[in-house]
């Protein structure tokens, strides 16, 4: 095991202090320390804004530095704090960096970050996804502001507010993010069966949680897609879809009904938001369960990242695996905005890697696996999220700056 060890851990030991030098070197070429002060003053960061920070690779680096944030952290849901429920590896898990192709990707600085934030408002919308996305921001965030607290407001599931940058983020959960309800059947021995019925899904009319935002938030970011597929939704009771409070004849399949959704939903933003806000569209967050489904035993017990020739054997949607639908969601969200001033967070394929993240059978609860099954789906915290609260501070950064 160690003479197997030795040699490889050299390699990456001599790689990663080449890679610090490097990394040190255009770091304080490029980027000054971020002031806390408004938008004006113009650190370089988008010097480099010509780069696609999606694609790229993972290195192992065991000299990274540590994650800013721990199992203390406020904002934790249970069942992502990989550090309390004792995951194994997390060391591991967190000593992968993401290198994009053609330049660096630095970890946010928050206090710089939220310099540039003062007096503004950042809204999240979507799936326990996004929800996944908004703890790892707020702890990462709450470094740069220990005085930050729990904010709830205007429908928002939860939020923090950090008031020495007047800077808030709030989270929308609206799983579909159109409106949707139970309709139970209408019978004659009315009250008989309280299980049968639809869903009434709304096309175009946006989910009360989100209904009020349009004037509040500076930055939007939205998602929804883990919600859609038939064990959410069982054929027995499923979703039917409205448009203009009618029936949408003939009656759409779940994908339709998504491509309906997103187009709506992506039209209404574009209509009754502010075209001074900066909005984002995050895809899908691919899911790992291996040898079967969440309820079918799937697991995801893997010590490292997937290799790159391994992932379309996972999500290619002509391989019809278990974890095909991240793929096909994403090529009808990129039709449904095209044409509107949203812009695409593309994390689909970064994460796709890391099979190794999960939270897996590390839920913090007694009997969660036997009742839930492994959560491959979520992600630990610290872990992968911290990489795209990285990406997505950056752009906003270039986009507020080209504005
Ligand atoms: C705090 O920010 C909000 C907008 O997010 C703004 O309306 C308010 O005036 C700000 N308060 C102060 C004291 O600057
Ligand atoms: C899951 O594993 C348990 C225990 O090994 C077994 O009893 C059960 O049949 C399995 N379920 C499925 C759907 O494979």
């Amino acid at each position: 095991m160690v003479s197997k060890l030795t040699p490889k851990l050299l390699k990456y030991l001599i790689i990663s202090s080449f890679s610090l030098i490097i990394l040190y070197t255009t770091f304080f070429t490029l980027h000054p320390p971020i002031q806390p002060t408004p938008s004006s003053s113009k650190p370089s960061i988008s010097s480099q804004s010509h780069c696609n920070l999606f694609k790229g690779k993972w290195v192992f680096d065991p000299t990274r530095q540590k994650p800013v944030y721990d199992y203390t952290c406020p904002f934790h849901r249970n069942s992502w704090n990989c550090l309390r429920n004792q995951r194994e590896n997390m060391g591991k898990i967190n000593s992968w960096k993401w290198v994009p192709e053609k330049c660096d990707l630095f970890r946010v600085d928050p206090v710089g970050f939220m310099g540039l934030m003062r007096n503004k408002r950042i809204g999240f919308v979507g799936d326990s996804l996004n929800e996944n996305f908004v703890v790892s921001f707020l702890c990462v965030l709450r470094v740069g502001d220990l005085t930050a607290k729990k904010w709830k407001r205007k429908g928002a599931w939860r939020g923090a507010f950090f008031p020495k940058f007047n800077f808030t983020v709030g989270y929308h959960r609206a799983v579909l993010l159109s409106k949707y309800q139970w309709q139970p059947k209408q019978s004659r021995d009315s009250g008989k069966d309280e299980a049968e019925g639809t869903y009434r899904v709304d096309v175009d009319i946006p989910a009360d949680d989100w209904a009020g935002i349009a004037d509040f938030y500076d930055v939007l970011i939205f998602n929804t897609g883990h919600w859609w597929g038939y064990d959410k939704f069982p054929k027995e009771t499923p979703l039917v879809f409205y448009k203009a409070g009618q029936p949408i004849l003939p009656p759409l399949g779940m994908l339709e009904g998504y491509k309906a959704v997103v187009e709506s939903m992506a039209a209404y933003v574009q209509r009754e938001f502010s075209r001074k806000s900066l909005k984002f569209w995050r895809l899908q967050s691919p899911r790992h369960f291996y040898g079967g489904e969440w309820n079918q035993n799937g697991s995801c017990l893997f010590e490292d990242p997937l290799e790159e020739s391994q992932l379309d054997s996972w999500f290619d949607p002509s391989v019809n695996g278990v974890n095909k639908e991240a793929r096909k969601f994403n090529r009808l969200i990129r039709e449904a905005i095209q044409g509107t001033d949203i812009r695409v967070l593309d994390f689909t394929h970064l994460s796709e890697f890391r099979a190794d993240a999960h939270p897996a059978i590390w839920l913090g609860k007694k009997d969660a696996v036997a009742v839930w099954g492994q959560d491959c789906m979520h992600w630990c915290l610290p872990g992968v999220p911290d990489t795209w609260v990285d990406i997505l501070s950056q752009l906003i950064h270039d986009g507020l700056e080209t504005r």
